[in-house]
């Protein structure tokens, strides 16, 4: 039987740790409706975790839009978006994050970002959690978004630790996917129908300890 040889948690940010996923959402609407595109929170689920670009060209779809219409477009969905993080603080952390975060701390298990977000670090910042991460991996790292495995493997490059030593928290099937590639452990959080290719599926992050994670890792390799 493999070990489990956990020392690193790679977390994504919108959706995970904060619910900015749904000013992403919000955003994007108030953008769709302005251009007269039909757009909901159904078709929004294809967005998760999918960068500014990509998730703009879902939108669109086959609609002929310039290029120089595609950068105005996805400028004005930025403005929305940065004008609705404006005023997040430590209270928009989603229940259980801060104490995972500090609990994972406290066992010496190192701690990035992985995020496809370019406002990544004004969120981390808002947010007071930038002293307690290692490394942030964000919108400016690589080329590829996922779900290719590029973001995760930077990140884990940057706490100088094997992807098989990291664990992944996403909320988004591309993320799950971008981890399983990169061959690292993958937490999702969300539904199984979102997320459940991932190792261990939970709701949130509210009461998960790293103690019970472990466990569960553990139960996980034994029985596979
Ligand atoms: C990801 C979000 O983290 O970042 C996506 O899940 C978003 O919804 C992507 O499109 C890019 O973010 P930004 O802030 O650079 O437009
Ligand atoms: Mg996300």
């Amino acid at each position: 039987m493999p070990n489990v040889d956990i020392r690193g948690f790679i977390f994504d940010l919108d959706g995970v740790l904060t619910d900015t996923a749904e000013y992403h959402y919000l955003a994007w609407q108030k953008l769709a409706d302005e251009a007269g595109i039909p757009f909901n929170r159904e078709k929004n689920e294809a967005l998760r975790g999918v960068s500014r670009r990509a998730s703009l060209m879902l939108i669109i779809g086959d609609r002929p839009y310039s290029e120089d219409q595609i950068q105005e477009m996805m400028a004005r969905k930025n403005s929305y978006y940065v004008q609705m993080i404006e005023n997040i603080t430590a209270k928009d952390l989603l229940p259980g994050a801060i104490a995972l975060l500090h609990e994972l701390r406290q066992a010496k298990i190192k701690i990035a970002i992985a995020s496809g977000s370019k406002n990544a670090r004004t969120v981390i910042t808002k947010l007071g959690i930038a002293d307690l991460i290692d490394s942030l991996a964000d919108g400016y790292s690589v080329q590829k978004a996922k779900p290719a495995p590029d973001l995760f493997l930077y990140a884990a490059h940057q706490l100088d630790l094997n992807p098989s030593q990291c664990v992944v928290v996403e909320d988004a099937a591309a993320g799950v996917e971008a981890a399983l590639d990169g061959g690292m452990w993958a937490i999702g959080i969300g539904p199984v129908e979102r997320v459940g290719k991932a190792h261990i599926v939970l709701p949130n992050l509210a009461g998960v300890t790293w103690k019970d994670l472990q466990f569960r890792f553990i139960h996980k390799l034994s029985t596979s």
